[in-house]
């Protein structure tokens, strides 16, 4: 938990503690406040993207917000908007997004990110890519300086069809930077993790920074075998930030 001074009264000076992911719920919140009637929405993805899922829900249901189209980035955000009476659609029908909400794994200072470690990137990527304004959600943990740095996984989605030989040409390109190449498996019997595409994920470890990102992307985009990896360069346009000091909002 986060000592944090209580709000929003501020005669009150006790503090309370918030765990995480009421600082995922508050950023959320935060970034609803930007929907409004008539837009069409990429929703998220993860459990920071569920609480902004769940927030126009909440208010489409009060009547506070009308003719929403929903474009969901994963089956499961499309299960949980259904559940919530959300108009749902896709980017078939509806080519352009006004504004998307979603959650990340890592953001750097430039408003770069890593994402997918949900295993949702392709089509977060896709709908992400679609729309005018994207606006990411986060807890301060999700802060970094630079994107792959911490230690934390880099995933990326291929194609099932020689897995290995995928991953072993993913890491030999990051042999620099220490890159270690691992199958994202699930379950007691360690059975490959597929995607909503029916791809698996590889999840990248490197133990020095990767250097120029926009050449790392290009690179992985150019082996044949991968189908898109998390890394989301000059996309988000607003970075939501909850910490221990309240909210801070970034703009690009
Ligand atoms: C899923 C994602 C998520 O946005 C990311 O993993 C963050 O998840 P959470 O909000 O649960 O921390 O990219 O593919």
């Amino acid at each position: 938990g986060i000592m944090v001074p209580s709000s929003p009264s501020p005669s009150s000076l006790s503090p309370v503690i918030l765990t995480q992911d009421e600082l995922k719920k508050i950023a959320a919140y935060k970034a609803v406040e930007y929907v409004e009637s008539g837009m069409v929405l990429g929703l998220g993805t993860g459990s920071t993207a569920k609480h902004a899922v769940d927030r126009i829900g909440e208010l489409l249901r009060q009547g506070k917000l009308h003719n929403i189209v929903g474009i969901p980035t994963s089956t499961k955000t499309h299960e949980q908007a259904l559940a919530l009476g959300i108009p749902l659609s896709d980017l078939d029908t509806h080519p352009h997004v006004d504004l998307a909400i979603d959650g990340a794994d890592e953001v750097d200072p430039f408003l770069n990110l890593v994402k997918g470690r949900g295993g949702s990137l392709l089509r977060e990527k896709m709908v992400e890519g679609a729309c005018r304004k994207f606006i990411v959600i986060v807890d301060e943990s999700k802060l970094v300086k630079h994107l792959g740095g911490s230690g934390l996984a880099m995933p990326v989605e291929i194609v099932p069809y020689c897995w290995k030989f995928t991953a072993q040409r993913l890491q030999r390109l990051f042999k620099e930077s220490g890159c270690v190449a691992k199958l994202r498996t699930s379950g007691e019997n360690g059975e490959p993790s597929v995607t909503d595409n029916r791809n698996y994920v590889v999840d990248l470890y490197f133990n020095k920074d990767i250097g120029d990102l926009k050449a790392a992307s290009d690179e992985i985009l150019r082996l044949p075998g991968v189908v898109e990896h998390g890394m989301f360069l000059d996309m988000a346009t607003t970075v939501i930030v909850a910490g221990e000091l309240g909210i801070t909002v970034k703009n690009k």
